[in-house]
């Protein structure tokens, strides 16, 4: 089979640390083009990593390329524009999270993707982090139990102060501040771990750096389908990136993040004693503990690409698929709705 044609869309701070560099590690893979509006970003990104053609316009991009894909690491108010505009084109496409900005845009641009058998995947790198993957696996095996709670960080120092070109956009209320940035991978993350769908949610946001006016903040808290309830921390606050999911369930708890991994369960170990008013005491459960740091053993970023080119090569499915890509935003536009209305808010 020939190599994959890939363009990219947008050339600014995912697309030039994470995505090429990874891409071209693929021998399968071959980026062909690349669009970006600014002048310099475009020059400087075409030399370093030799694009043979690189477009002002993504769409002339399209019309003028023979393509199987392209990526999409734009703005994330452009990102449905672009996607209908490649899907159009019968092409294969990538989108950096989130998926849009509307839940029920994204939907039709999941059906036009049905409708034309192309592959559109939302960029959720979180789950080839091989901890979370890990956690998923304790989840589904039954050995938490019933969940009962749920406690999902995502803190950064952004918005993404360290990309160069700086990217101003992450200021604009179009593209909603830290809650479709982080929120996203956060609300991704406990779908893909726990396997549930939030169906409640009530928020609060603050703006505390400096020159911005959007959240920067967010607390939400939230119950599932299946009687969890949870809260959600989200900053761009923080002195460095801390990521980290918590599991409590009826047979044991986690922790996970990127480099850490703990899991405690009901077994052998220390009792734990629980005394009463009347001074009568009872065993509640014995306490088995196990804590694993962990380096990821691969880097999420060429991961995720490599389950992309594999699934456009071989049409299969990808670990995370734009029907995912749709419930994050479901639950991304209920959290925006409760910050708005500062009322529960159901879907
Ligand atoms: N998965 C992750 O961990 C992760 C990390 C960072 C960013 N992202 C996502 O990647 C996307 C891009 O973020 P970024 O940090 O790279 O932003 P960025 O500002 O660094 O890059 C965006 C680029 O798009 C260019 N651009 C804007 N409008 C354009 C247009 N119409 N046509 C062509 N080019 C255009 C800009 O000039 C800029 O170079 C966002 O959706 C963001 O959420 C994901």
């Amino acid at each position: 089979m020939d190599r994959s044609r890939i363009g990219i869309i947008g050339l600014g701070g995912i697309a030039t640390r994470m995505h090429i560099p990874a891409l071209q590690t693929i021998p399968s893979v071959e980026i062909q083009a690349g669009a970006e509006v600014n002048p310099q970003q475009a020059e400087r990104t075409q030399r370093r990593f030799s694009i043979p053609r690189v477009y002002e316009s993504y769409r002339r991009m399209l019309d003028e390329e023979e393509l199987d894909a392209v990526y999409v690491c734009l703005p994330n108010a452009l990102h449905a524009d672009a996607v209908r505009a490649a899907l159009d084109h019968s092409l294969h496409v990538f989108c950096e999270k989130p998926m849009g900005l509307s839940a029920s845009e994204a939907l039709s641009l999941d059906e036009l993707a049905e409708e034309r058998g192309r592959l559109l995947m939302p960029g959720y790198n979180m789950r080839y982090v091989p901890n979370y993957t890990r956690a998923r696996n304790l989840v589904l095996g039954k050995r938490i139990g019933r969940i009962l709670q749920i406690q999902a960080t995502m803190a950064k120092p952004g918005p993404y102060t360290g990309w160069d070109p700086k990217s101003d956009w992450y200021h604009d209320p179009d593209n909603i501040g830290v809650l479709y940035d982080q929120g996203s991978h956060a609300v991704d993350l406990i779908r893909y771990v726990c396997d549930v769908e939030i169906t409640t949610v009530e928020a609060r946001a603050s703006s505390t750096l400096p020159g911005l006016e959007i959240p920067d903040s967010i607390a939400a808290t939230f119950s599932t389908k299946t009687g969890a309830v949870g809260t959600l921390n989200l900053t761009w606050g923080a002195p460095a990136n801390l990521d980290m999911l918590i599991v409590h369930g009826t047979a044991g708890s986690l922790l996970a993040s990127w480099k850490y991994f703990e899991h405690l369960t009901t077994g052998s170990g220390v009792a734990k004693l629980i005394t009463f008013a009347d001074n009568t005491a009872t065993i509640v459960r014995r306490v088995a503990r196990s804590l694993v740091r962990l380096a990821p053993t691969d880097d999420p970023y060429a991961a995720i690409s490599r389950d992309f080119i594999t699934a456009i090569r071989t049409a299969t499915s990808p670990r995370v698929t734009a029907r995912d890509g749709v419930h994050t935003l479901e639950t991304l536009n209920m959290i925006a709705r409760a910050l708005s209305t500062r009322d529960k808010v159901m879907a």
